[in-house]
């Protein structure tokens, strides 16, 4: 069912209740984050056997870790004994194993259960069958993206074609290498806003002219209000005179290696449903990872990448990182903006979309079908 059309120009947005209903959000929790891939850590932040991090994955906490062998897995951080939480840092290192803080069962770091006081008393334990439970993994673009559903979907058609539909193109996103680019700067926003909102707010470019005067400053198209999400292949250009993406429209770094000459000068913004947002210059990729919380709480952890001469350079980088968090921070205050008015009753029946914003509608439609919803 298409959303519904109030006026050539105008379709309707989701009721306000979407954002505050906490039965919604539960529902999105289970159909959408606990069902999908979901892009959990940046793998190169797991530089060693035995780093971990713990991330929430709709109503679970996961936990990934390096194994010996120098490969990624997930589990659900939950001990097998009786269901202590087993790791309670947000990330840390351990020697060889994880340890329960409860009864101190352990496990290796491919979940196999490997002690427990007394165990050897216990011979009948199958210390497999026992050990954690595992969660499938994939990494891409340098991040592990992890997936709690027994049959996880196909991560090519619903991870990776998001960047083929965008640019037109598969290769196009691998002309920037971002796997292997380096870690120049991370900022963690807590954003008191739904998560809807924030991808809403970043697939148009209607309030471009109003809250980014730095960001139209540098791609001058987006001060036209032009939906950076809508036209295939198309990437929005750099103003005459802007030299790099930074927020002075000063020099950047030199372009990424593979990057082509139409690629070049160019802006791309992807959105990944639900939670992904890449964005690719010439001489670095911006990487934001949502983890809706509440209903009304999202922590965006965005990273700023660059070739790894770049980083090991000690470069400046404050120019470019500057740029997009100013983005950053005009985007969340005005979804902190929004979310109160969620639940006003100005807004019951929702809001609406003008053209420019139209394709929103795609995202609407995409997310009541993952609701089983036909119809908001
Ligand atoms: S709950 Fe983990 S060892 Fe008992
Ligand atoms: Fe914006």
């Amino acid at each position: 069912m298409p959303p519904s059309q109030i006026s050539p120009s105008l379709i309707a947005t989701l009721p306000g209740h979407y954002y505050t209903d906490p039965d919604v959000f539960r529902q999105e929790q289970e159909n959408l984050f606990e069902s999908l891939w979901f892009c959990a850590v940046r793998s190169a932040d797991l530089d060693r056997p035995g780093a971990f991090r713990t991330v929430q994955v709709g109503r679970e906490n996961i936990v990934v870790t390096r194994t010996r062998t120098g490969e990624l897995r997930a589990f659900l951080n939950v001990c097998r004994h009786r269901g202590a939480r087993l790791c309670t840092e947000e990330s840390g290192e351990v020697r060889r194993s994880l340890q329960c803080p409860y009864h101190a069962w352990t496990y290796d770091l491919d979940g196999t259960l490997i002690a427990a006081p007394n165990l050897i008393k216990m011979p009948d334990v199958d210390r497999v069958a026992y050990g954690l439970i595992k969660v499938a993994l994939r990494e891409w673009l340098g991040y592990a993206w992890v997936c709690l559903a027994d049959e996880p979907p196909s991560f090519e058609d619903t991870v990776m074609h998001a960047a083929v539909e965008r640019l037109g193109d598969a290769a196009a996103i691998e002309h920037y290498g971002t796997e292997r680019l380096a870690l120049g700067k991370r900022v963690t926003y807590d954003v008191k806003a739904n998560w809807k909102l924030i991808v809403e707010n970043f697939m148009e470019c209607y309030h471009c002219a109003t809250i980014h005067p730095e960001l139209t400053e540098v791609l001058p198209e987006f001060a036209d209000g032009y939906a950076a999400q809508y036209y295939v292949g198309h990437g929005a250009e750099f103003g005459e005179g802007i030299r790099g993406f930074t927020v002075d429209g000063s020099a950047g770094f030199g372009r990424l290696p593979e990057v082509t000459a139409d690629q070049d000068r160019r802006y791309y913004a992807i959105t990944i449903k639900p939670t992904v947002f890449v964005n690719l210059v010439p001489d670095h990729v911006i990487l934001h990872r949502m983890f809706p919380l509440a209903e009304d709480r999202t922590v965006v952890e965005c990273d700023w990448l660059y070739a790894p001469e770049v980083v090991a350079s000690g470069a400046d980088v404050s120019k470019s990182v500057e740029l997009f968090h100013r983005v950053n921070v005009q985007d969340f205050e005005a979804c902190e903006r929004t979310q109160p008015a969620m639940a006003s009753r100005a807004y019951r029946g929702g809001g609406v979309l003008v053209p420019n914003e139209h394709h929103i509608g795609i995202f609407h439609e995409w997310l009541l079908a993952g609701l089983g919803e036909t119809h908001a």
